[in-house]
């Protein structure tokens, strides 16, 4: 049976003060999850928010790292110091690091090689935007993202990635995809997966859906047979409403 999850993503939001007092939060709130829960932090928090989860069922990810190993890379933060936080995953691929920081299908082949490479798990993010979308090329856009930095990976190394399907039309905008429209994709990824890694791979690997997910929503896009779970933007900065999606899992 593969990973059923709730990922936050907190984003560029919260200070250092109130990202302890949200994870404090979660971490009292969330003491018998029905699924695996993951809160993604600015690199700031991750330290600190480790310390307050410790001992928890949450696990903590980066939004990103750098696609360096180490050295003379002036603000960047490498997959080994995040791994050295205590952080587990790491958020790769996200439309908002393609779009404003232009990162393309190979840089985000480095970055996944570093995290697996540094102990990482990467929730990996894939997704059209609204043209591709309204032109029916969905399908399409989805296949090239995992071709261009995922399908190199062995089987093995394949098996730690969650994939994320974030429609970026959806992101942030209010408006999620339908429970069929989200369905569909995830049911079509994963049968991209089991073309190139094979059915058993395909089976054990958790897609979650990303894009105005919220507490009222969830549950109806939660009970497809291939959304796994979700990653979650705006309402994770609220413990209830994160709360309320995990129960939604
Ligand atoms: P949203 O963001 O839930 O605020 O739409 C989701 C994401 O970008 O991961």
């Amino acid at each position: 049976m593969r990973t059923k999850m709730v990922a936050g993503n907190w984003k560029m939001n919260k200070t250092l003060q109130e990202g302890v007092a949200l994870a404090t939060e979660l971490k009292n709130t969330l003491t018998n999850p029905s699924c695996a829960v993951v809160i993604g932090t600015p690199f700031i928090h991750l330290a600190t928010v480790c310390e307050i989860v410790k001992g928890s069922p949450i696990r903590v990810a980066a939004e990103n790292c750098a696609d360096r190993e180490s050295g003379a890379f002036t603000g960047e933060v490498s997959a080994a110091m995040v791994r050295s936080t205590g952080a587990e995953y790491c958020i790769l691929g996200h439309s908002e690091r393609r779009q404003y920081y232009h990162e393309t299908a190979e840089i985000l082949k480095q970055k996944v090689l570093l995290a697996l490479a540094n102990q990482l798990k990467p929730i990996f993010c894939i997704g059209e935007v609204k043209e591709e979308r309204e032109s029916n090329r969905q399908n399409e856009v989805v296949k090239a993202q995992l071709e261009g930095s995922l399908f190199d990976l062995s089987a093995e190394e394949f098996s730690q990635i969650t994939l994320a399907y974030e429609p970026v039309w959806a992101i942030g905008t209010g408006l999620t995809a339908t429970p069929a429209q989200a369905q569909e994709m995830h049911a079509y990824i994963r049968s991209l997966v089991c073309e190139r890694y094979g059915k058993e791979v395909a089976d054990n690997t958790t897609i979650l859906y990303g894009g105005s997910c919220n507490e009222k929503n969830a549950a109806e896009l939660f009970a497809n047979a291939d959304v796994d779970g979700g990653l979650i933007g705006g309402a994770s900065l609220v413990a209830e409403k994160f709360a309320a999606i995990v129960a939604a899992r």
